[in-house]
């Protein structure tokens, strides 16, 4: 049994893409992250590019994806999805930030001690705040 928080199904992880959701940092602070697939199975990153930290590889339609490498869409750097690490371009030398999740029963669980689950969607997609909606979160 995976001690960790559900995010979603594996098939939810596209092929080509990724799969967007917010965690929340040891002082609570809202970042996104991203599922991508990769021959080992699925990898976690945080959803941004290592040169430039407010560019974001997942603008919220999936990040462009080619022969297993997230590209940055700004300047076209290529990140591993296995490794994240970078030997190309603007951010050659760089390895995006990993978020450490772990897949069982066709699901991907969040295993990082660093971070806790959010939602899905990036950190405007939560609707939860909603007047007159229920917080599903507990305290
Ligand atoms: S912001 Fe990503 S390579 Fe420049």
């Amino acid at each position: 049994m995976t001690d960790g928080s559900e995010i979603t199904s594996v098939d939810a992880v596209p092929d080509n893409g990724s799969y967007l959701f917010t965690v929340r940092s040891p002082r609570g602070e809202a970042e996104e992250a991203i599922l991508v697939r990769c021959e080992d199975g699925v990898e976690g990153w945080l959803n941004f590019c290592q040169h430039e930290t407010d560019q974001r590889l997942d603008r919220g339609r999936g990040a462009a994806i080619r022969d297993g490498e997230i590209i940055c869409p700004k300047h076209g750097s290529m990140f591993d999805s296995c490794s994240g690490h970078c030997d190309n371009g603007k951010a050659a030398g760089s390895t995006l930030v990993a978020v450490d999740v772990a897949v069982e029963d066709e699901t991907v669980y969040l295993t990082d001690r660093g971070y806790t689950y959010a939602h899905d969607g990036g950190i405007d997609d939560d609707d939860d705040d909603m007047p007159g909606s229920s917080s599903h979160l507990t305290f």
